[in-house]
């Protein structure tokens, strides 16, 4: 599987630890940034990892900001796109469970690397259901999307 990582300035150092937390999955990492301390725009991050998984050239991301908000906002902006903002695992595993999220949003401000690098887990550990109800439940989020 290959997964597209990125951040803003408000995350590079949980960006690293996440990176390593990957390590342990059998995945191709795409790291779009951004790699230093300057400050960069949020949206143009989201943009980044999202076309990426979009376009299919990546099965996930994993989009990171200060508190993963302004993100994780941007991201669901995108055709395509279902970005859950996790701050804890049962959201991490409900999110692929029964939304079968593409891109998962967490903030370096927020979160300590313990606790986020056992979402990033969760995360990687749990299929979509694939179930009629929650089926039902994307295709009316894509309908809203299309209209
Ligand atoms: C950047 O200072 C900060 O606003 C950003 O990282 C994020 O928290 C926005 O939601």
């Amino acid at each position: 599987m290959k997964i597209t990582i990125g951040s803003d300035h408000g995350a590079v150092e949980l960006k690293d630890s996440v990176k390593k937390v990957l390590a342990e999955f059998d995945v191709e990492i795409n790291d779009v940034g951004t790699f230093g301390n300057d400050a960069v725009d949020y949206p143009d991050i989201a943009e980044k990892v999202c076309a990426e998984v979009a376009s299919g050239n990546s099965e996930r991301g994993i989009v990171l900001c200060g508190t993963g908000i302004g993100i994780s906002i941007a991201a669901n902006k995108i055709k395509g796109i279902r970005c859950a903002l996790c701050n804890d695992v049962f959201s991490a595993k409900m999110s692929r469970e029964h939304n079968n999220a593409n891109v998962l949003a967490m903030g370096g401000r927020v979160l300590g690397i313990g606790v986020a690098g056992e979402i990033v887990r969760a995360w990687m550990n749990t299929d979509f259901s694939n179930d009629e109800r929650h089926n039902r439940r994307i295709a009316k989020i894509t309908a809203l999307e299309n209209n």
